[in-house]
């Protein structure tokens, strides 16, 4: 499986868990990995470059530590100006329709701070939701995301084990979308195809 990996990290020379994440997946040859703030540190992407990777590849990886509960800025603004109407949705934007999609992501506080009446009161499926959803809009398949959580505390050896935890997720192959989701895809086709006509 051709394998695009985006680590959205706006400083990785900061990085503990991250950097670790690319230098072990840079070593595989069937993963692309791309630094976004290294290509671009002005925020300016080459759009159709990015658009001609994503058609390339049949698993899209977007690997970034948890700011404020969602991505670093750079990676919004890679999905604002890079998901384009006639490319990832509208009328002939199917460029990403049945590709995998997975989120790996580091977490800095603990797993058991994610849930209701919990320290940050929602779990990380609800606080995806925007990604999800995503997923959905453009007909991309949402697979299981790898999360590694308690990221700031993390010893030497604990983020060791996390690069093997990782490789082992992001090289699997993943279950079938669940009818959930399957109804899921199917509302998002016709609510497209409302908006189109
Ligand atoms: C601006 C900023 C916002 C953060 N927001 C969160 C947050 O919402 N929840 C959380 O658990 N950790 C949060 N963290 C901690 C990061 O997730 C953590 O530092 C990161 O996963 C560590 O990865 P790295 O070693 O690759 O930088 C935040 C860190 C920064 C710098």
């Amino acid at each position: 499986m051709k394998t695009l990996v985006i680590v959205a990290h706006p400083d990785l020379k900061q990085s503990r868990v991250n950097l670790h994440w690319k230098q072990a997946l840079e070593q595989r040859t069937d993963f692309k990995v791309k630094n976004l703030a290294e290509l671009y540190p002005d925020y300016q992407f080459d759009v159709a470059r990015e658009q001609a990777d994503l058609i390339e590849c049949e698993r899209l990886i977007l690997q970034f530590p948890l700011f404020w509960y969602s991505s670093p800025a750079i990676l919004k603004k890679w999905i604002d100006d890079v998901f384009t109407p006639g490319f990832a949705y509208a009328r002939g934007g199917d460029k990403l329709m049945g590709k995998e999609l997975m989120l790996s992501i580091s977490v800095g506080a603990p797993e058991d701070g994610y849930r209701a009446f919990g320290f940050n009161n929602f779990t990380l499926d609800e606080l995806l939701r925007p990604f999800q959803q995503t997923a959905n809009y453009v007909k991309a398949r949402l697979v299981a995301p790898f999360i590694f959580y308690q990221s700031v505390f993390a010893s030497q050896e604990e983020i060791e084990q996390s690069v093997e935890a990782m490789l082992a997720h992001v090289t699997n192959e993943c279950e079938p979308p669940s009818i959930v989701y399957e109804k899921l895809l199917l509302a998002a086709e016709e609510m497209q195809v409302a908006l189109i006509s």
